[in-house]
């Protein structure tokens, strides 16, 4: 009796270890999951911990397969001066990416911000500062031609109530007007006919007054010719996180035009003083891991949405605490480089959402 017992007892863990076994799922890489099913996954690289930490490095090789430089693409650092272009740390990024094997996304090329004084008070007429702008792009982009597959052309151009923003704080609405957007691609273009070019924005993720906005825009540019390939969502996102079947469905409208979606910038950030040494509860970062699944899958899912950046990898290295103080803790690994929830849920979206097209 008592060897039946026993028996029984082996049979029973034999059988429970083999189905836990069984149950754990394997752990890939995020870049080998992503290059499968053919998604850019991107992380934004900044100074100075590129590329001086050792373990970023080894996160970023391992886990994504394209990088953007976080800043140094943009005006002020390219361009600080009328008659000075400065490549140096742009350079070093992409030359770094190569080396690495990295697919490399570049911009924004044209933004109100990120400008150095004698573009924001000089005192322009509509075609000078149309030919600053092309000298500018033409310059930026035709340096990397054919070594920076995807530019963010014009970032941030929209009010909240979906018009082009022509006030005061945009010299290049203000001064050229709204067709600065359609110039600004055509001259991408012309510098690199194989870049897919980006117009990108923040809060136009789900359908609201600007996405509508955004929408109606890139329709026109379409029926108007002007070269552009896809939408580009910031997706930096508090909690509660934009709706996924609005997303989905916002996706989807560009994909009827024969445009795609990305997330361009994303990140989920916590409230929680990021200087804190205790982290947020278990029920933030299951909210933020949950956040990280839902929207994932629909990039997945959707049959025009190919790329995804994280903008930033780890908490440790993050502009959320500096844009949004007493929030943090909003990448997929925590200040020691340990994966979080988030980073879970980011790999079983690639692992298990049905394939794209499908879903
Ligand atoms: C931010 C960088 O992350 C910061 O390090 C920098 O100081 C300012 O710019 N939307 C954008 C990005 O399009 O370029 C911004 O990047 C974040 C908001």
């Amino acid at each position: 009796m008592r060897r039946l017992t026993t028996l029984v007892a082996l049979t029973l863990t034999a059988t429970l270890s083999a189905g836990f076994t069984l149950a754990e799922p394997p752990d890939p890489s995020l870049a080998s999951l992503s290059t499968e099913r053919r998604l850019q996954l991107g992380a934004a690289l900044s100074k100075p911990e590129w590329p001086v930490d050792p373990l970023l490095y080894d996160t970023l090789t391992t886990h994504f397969n394209t990088v953007v430089p976080e800043s140094e693409l943009k005006w002020m650092w390219v361009h600080p001066e009328r008659d000075v272009y400065d490549f140096t740390l742009a350079d070093a990024m992409v030359e770094w990416a190569e080396m690495n094997g990295f697919d490399i996304r570049g911009g924004p090329l044209i933004w109100h911000q990120s400008l150095p004084p004698w573009i924001t008070e000089g005192d322009w007429t509509r075609s000078e500062l149309i030919a600053v702008m092309r000298d500018h792009i033409h310059t930026v982009v035709g340096r990397y031609r054919g070594r920076i597959s995807q530019w963010d052309v014009v970032n941030e151009a929209f009010e909240p109530n979906g018009t082009v923003y022509v006030g005061e704080h945009s010299v290049w609405g203000r001064v050229i007007g709204p067709e600065f957007i359609d110039l600004a691609f055509k001259f991408a273009h012309e510098a690199d006919p194989d870049a897919e070019l980006y117009l990108n924005d923040y809060g136009a993720e789900a359908l609201n007054a600007k996405s509508d906005g955004i929408y109606h825009f890139a329709k026109g540019m379409v029926e108007r010719g002007v070269p552009i390939d896809g939408f580009g969502m910031q997706m930096h996102t508090p909690l509660p996180f934009p709706d996924p079947h609005e997303v989905a469905k916002n996706m989807a409208r560009f994909g009827a035009l024969k445009l795609k979606v990305a997330y361009t910038e994303m990140d989920v950030r916590i409230e929680h003083p990021d200087t804190s040494l205790v982290p947020p509860s278990p029920y933030w970062l299951n909210w933020q891991a949950h956040a990280y699944r839902m929207l994932t899958d629909v990039c997945v899912a959707a049959p025009n949405c190919d790329t995804i950046i994280m903008w930033g990898v780890t908490d440790l290295h993050s502009w959320v605490p500096h844009q949004h103080p007493g929030y943090g803790w909003a990448h997929l690994w925590d200040k020691q480089y340990q994966p979080k929830p988030a980073f879970y849920a980011v790999r079983d979206s690639l692992l298990y959402t049905p394939t794209r097209g499908a879903g």
